[in-house]
């Protein structure tokens, strides 16, 4: 089903269909969420909440998240920055899905490419 506008209900849909790509994915990127997250369907219902939240935050200014990406990111176990490429590619093809309009489309992927590039430097150009 596609959606119409950004709301609640479509960041949710989102959230279903990208991780449900990302949990699937055998090139390495599934590996670290299935590891990290677990394999349960809870704690996947968990994980997706937290990130829809975050979400509303960043393209409602709304939600109730109040987490630390930078460190999330940074206690993960080492991976190659190309897991980035692939990440972004699995999100475009979710809103590809989810959103009728390119504009949405647009708006989302750009947000997500932009913490992309602040997680890349923190990771592998900050020399933290
Ligand atoms: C290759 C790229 C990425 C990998 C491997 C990755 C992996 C992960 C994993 C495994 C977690 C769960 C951490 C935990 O629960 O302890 C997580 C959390 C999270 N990720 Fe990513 N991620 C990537 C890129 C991104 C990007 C580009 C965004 C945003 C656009 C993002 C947003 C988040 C957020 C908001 C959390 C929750 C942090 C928290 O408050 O606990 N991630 N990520």
């Amino acid at each position: 089903m596609q959606f119409q506008q950004i709301d609640t209900q479509s960041i949710d849909a989102l959230m279903d269909v990208f991780y449900a790509k990302v949990r699937n994915d055998k090139t390495g990127l599934g590996d670290i969420f299935n590891t990290r997250i677990g394999t349960g369907e809870e704690e996947w219902s968990a994980h997706k909440k937290k990130i829809a939240n975050f979400w509303q935050g960043m393209l409602l200014q709304s939600g109730d998240y109040n987490g630390q990406p930078m460190k999330a990111h940074l206690d993960l176990p080492p991976f190659p920055r190309e897991f980035f490429n692939t990440w972004l590619g699995l999100f475009s093809e979710s809103l590809a899905l989810v959103f009728a309009r390119e504009e949405d489309r647009a708006n989302v992927y750009m947000r997500a490419q932009m913490i992309a590039q602040r997680f890349q430097f923190m990771l592998y150009e900050s020399g933290h």
